[in-house]
């Protein structure tokens, strides 16, 4: 990790994460403010969501993980959920094209079986190109992802995988969709509400947490400097006491 890099976000005594999380809420808010349809906050949140990671890796980070469509997000109108997917689609087919020339890792975390069969093809196709990309900085797309369907399709997996074995948290790790993943040191939530909202529920067991008021298409590198800065003056003790 390129901590010399990062070390613009002053103080504290914890390095900086290697890996944060971030629930991108409050687009839809956003658009009404300004009287525009929903769908228009989405639009500007998937490029929020492009500045954040290129600045997440620009400092030097392995990993930035994003909730941009969960297993309960279907409950939205047919035209909100269409306007996500499409922009998912965009996403993906620029990742397609640019990942190997901006040196990003892209990583589909969820269910993706119920996406459409065009969506599940182009991840595939980000699968492929990814391998080609080992130690490179990760950005983890959560989409139709919810944790207790991930931690669900990971027990019935190590069942298929490991019959008769004893379920161990290693075994369980091992079968999620973040498998090779570490767990985020950092969990970010947009948008004012103060929930995790089925997000990583398994790997957010040590994460600090840190809510912020701010609406996601609005959310800035600055925003992200402070947030780092106030991860660095967090407290880590995993259970344990200082010595
Ligand atoms: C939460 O805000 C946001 C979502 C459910 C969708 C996030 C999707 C994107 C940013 C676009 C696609 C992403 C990528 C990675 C290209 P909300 O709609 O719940 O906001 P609200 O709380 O103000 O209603």
């Amino acid at each position: 990790m390129a901590t010399d890099t990062i070390d613009r976000a002053a103080g504290g005594s914890q390095p900086i994460p290697r890996h944060i999380a971030i629930i991108m809420d409050g687009n839809g808010r956003w658009a009404q403010q300004k009287g525009m349809p929903r769908t228009a906050g989405h639009a500007v949140g998937a490029e929020t969501f492009r500045r954040i990671a290129t600045y997440c890796k620009d400092l030097g980070m392995d990993h930035l993980t994003v909730y941009a469509f969960s297993t309960e997000n279907w409950k939205r109108s047919r035209d909100e959920v269409g306007a996500i997917m499409g922009l998912l689609k965009k996403y993906l087919l620029e990742s397609i094209e640019k990942m190997e020339r901006d040196r990003i890792r892209l990583k589909i975390l969820g269910d993706t079986s119920a996406l459409s069969p065009e969506l599940q093809e182009l991840i595939r196709k980000t699968e492929i190109i990814a391998e080609r990309l080992p130690g490179c900085f990760q950005a983890n797309v959560c989409l139709n992802y919810g944790g207790r369907d991930e931690i669900v399709r990971a027990a019935e997996r190590f069942r298929r995988e490991h019959p008769g074995e004893p379920i161990t948290e290693e075994g369980i790790a091992s079968c999620l969709d973040t498998a090779d993943i570490p767990d985020p040191d950092l969990i970010i939530r947009t948008g004012g509400e103060y929930r995790i909202s089925n997000f990583l529920l398994w790997q957010c067991a040590y994460a600090e947490l840190l809510f912020t008021d701010v609406l996601w298409p609005d959310f800035s590198e600055k925003d992200i400097d402070d947030a780092i800065d106030a991860f660095r003056h967090r407290d880590r003790r995993y259970g344990g006491v200082k010595v």
